[in-house]
């Protein structure tokens, strides 16, 4: 039997991958990578800095100072940080630099699981499990809205949809590791399904997945 599991969850933004990937984390007893924290690490040291997005040596350089250990998620949430993260992405030297990181962090002895835009294609390609979630801008815009709203802001539906498919358009565009499941991914689509019945139908291509492997 196979000590070590490692499972790669991808999807667009909004997509609900986070919740999906700490869930499943728990469930299977796992070390746990946000991987888009990384790429948001770099676009936030930059902004803090004043430096621009569009030098990719410079935000290489800032690359090599992320410490996937110690990433604040609440500082790196912001919607604007996001964004910045979603124009360094799409350096290849930024990318060669985080990829390196999370490799490492994959190679977990217990294994890991990890959610992002490339796991199962580039960052995991010997992934035991890729899921790519799905689901329709529409609902990822509604879902994007509850959650600021649940955070006491307000936002407009039709901006915030605006918005995630801009974000689409460049992280499934752009010529390195773009996002797109990989051959082998299991696809989910979430557009029907709340967080619970999510969980329920990835654990089952897990566990289905870890059967045929024993
Ligand atoms: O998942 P997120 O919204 O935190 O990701 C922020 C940006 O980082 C996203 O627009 C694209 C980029 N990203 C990436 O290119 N590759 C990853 N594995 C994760 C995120």
């Amino acid at each position: 039997m196979k000590t070590n599991l490692v499972i790669a969850i991808d999807g667009p933004a909004a997509s609900g991958k986070g919740t999906l990937a700490r869930l499943l984390a728990e469930r299977y007893r796992l070390p746990f990578l946000d991987t888009g924290l990384s790429y948001r690490a770099v676009a936030q040291m930059l902004l803090s800095k004043n430096l621009p997005l569009d030098r990719e040596e410079l935000a290489a350089e800032e690359a090599g100072r992320v410490d996937l250990g110690r990433m604040d998620k609440a500082m790196l949430s912001l919607h604007a940080v996001g964004e910045a993260a979603s124009r360094i992405a799409v350096f290849p030297m930024v990318r060669r630099v985080l990829v390196e990181k999370q490799r490492a962090f994959a190679q977990n002895p217990k294994g890991a699981v990890l959610d992002g835009r490339d796991i199962g294609t580039v960052v995991c390609p010997d992934a035991d499990v890729k899921i790519y979630l799905t689901a329709s801008p529409q609902v990822r815009a509604e879902r994007r809205l509850a959650e600021i709203e649940a955070r006491g802001g307000t936002g407009d539906l039709e901006t915030i949809r605006k918005d995630i498919e801009a974000r689409d358009a460049r992280d499934s565009g752009r010529a390195d590791s773009p996002l797109k499941p990989a051959a082998d991914a299991h696809l989910l689509d979430t557009s029907e399904l709340d967080i619970d019945a999510a969980f329920t139908a990835a654990c089952a291509i897990i566990d289905k997945a870890l059967d045929a492997g024993s």
